[in-house]
């Protein structure tokens, strides 16, 4: 690792279980799915790791374009300082992957299985959150009508750092709804329009590996089979292939109408609470996912939480 211009080079540490990355005295948060291909790239220093890999490891349900994992390493770039023409870190393959080329440790990492299998580390633990009892109990409330049947659409606003993230976490930690089925889904900011659904994947991804996700798998697969075609990661091979033959390449609209009809059966069984965090990178596709599940009349146990930064919608 060549040393930055005039000094020693900087120590830096990930630490998976806070995701947190250390840069000399600095403390930079960084998002799961970041953590999670950092984590892999440290775990083979001085090799290739194939995209493939990489876009399996932070995405393990989803099928997602090369461009994310492009736009996820840049972030991690500028976290780490590091310049992708003159790497002293991350290193770029040409149309093969990336390899990280200096050294970074790991703090309290769990430990990985193979690559192709590698998982996105858990969330940070709930440290200690002051001052924002009001709010949580506002959040409570609007769950507890949304868990009585009248569903509900709840925006967390603020700008970068002031604890949207910190807040969605204590409320699904209160426990009125622990043990409430959880999907939650990131948008990551992407050139030009961006996937179609992204977010929607990942969360309905996380429902399917969370609390009864093979009964979810099912609906899914009955009500919403252009959607289970495009999360590979919950399909053996055979099936996918054959479910992506049966559905072709489904249009947004139908995409739509069978969310919405999923998310209304999956309600009607259970309280849902569907996340998505970081709309303000959001594509249009799930922003008129959003407003389509607002806009339905009928009764269902489904709360919608989504967190966004003003001042980047302004912006865009
Ligand atoms: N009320 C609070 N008390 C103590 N620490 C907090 C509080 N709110 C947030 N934090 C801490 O501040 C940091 C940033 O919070 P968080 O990630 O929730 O911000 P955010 O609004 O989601 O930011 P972004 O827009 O970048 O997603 C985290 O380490 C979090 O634990
Ligand atoms: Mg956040």
């Amino acid at each position: 690792m060549k040393p930055p211009v005039g000094g020693r080079p900087e120590r830096v540490s990930l630490n998976v279980t806070d995701a947190r990355l250390r840069r000399g005295a600095r403390d930079i948060p960084l998002r799961p799915k970041d953590v999670a291909i950092l984590q892999l790239l440290i775990a083979h220093q001085g090799r290739l790791v194939t995209k493939e890999a990489l876009l399996a490891a932070a995405w393990p349900d989803v099928f997602v374009s090369d461009a994310v994992l492009k736009v996820a390493i840049n972030r991690l770039r500028t976290a780490l300082g590091d310049d992708a023409r003159t790497p002293r870190l991350i290193e770029t393959r040409h149309r093969r992957g990336y390899c990280l080329v200096g050294k970074i440790s790991l703090v309290d990492a769990p430990a990985l299985e193979a690559p192709e299998a590698a998982a996105v580390p858990r969330l940070p633990e709930a440290r200690a959150i002051v001052g924002r009892e009001a709010e949580l109990a506002q959040l409570e409330e609007w769950f507890a009508h949304a868990a009585g049947g009248s569903r509900q659409l709840v925006f967390v606003t603020g700008e970068a750092g002031l604890g949207k993230t910190a807040l969605v976490d204590l409320l699904l930690e209160s426990p009125n709804v622990r043990g409430v089925r959880v999907g939650r889904g990131q948008c990551v900011e992407q050139h030009g329009a961006g996937e179609a659904y992204l977010p929607i994947l990942d969360a309905l991804g996380h429902l399917c590996r969370g609390l009864g996700g093979a009964a979810i798998k099912r609906r899914l697969a009955r009500h919403a089979p252009s959607w289970l075609a495009q999360m590979p990661g919950l399909l053996r091979p055979d099936d996918a292939v054959n479910l992506r033959r049966r559905t072709g390449n489904a249009t947004r609209e139908r995409m739509l109408r069978e969310l919405v009809e999923t998310l209304d059966v999956l309600a009607r069984e259970h309280p849902l609470v569907l996340v998505v965090e970081d709309l303000h990178w959001s594509d249009p596709s799930t922003l008129d996912a959003l407003g389509a599940l607002a806009r339905r009349r009928d009764r269902a146990r489904l709360f919608v939480l989504a967190t966004y930064r003003p001042e980047e919608t302004a912006a865009a």
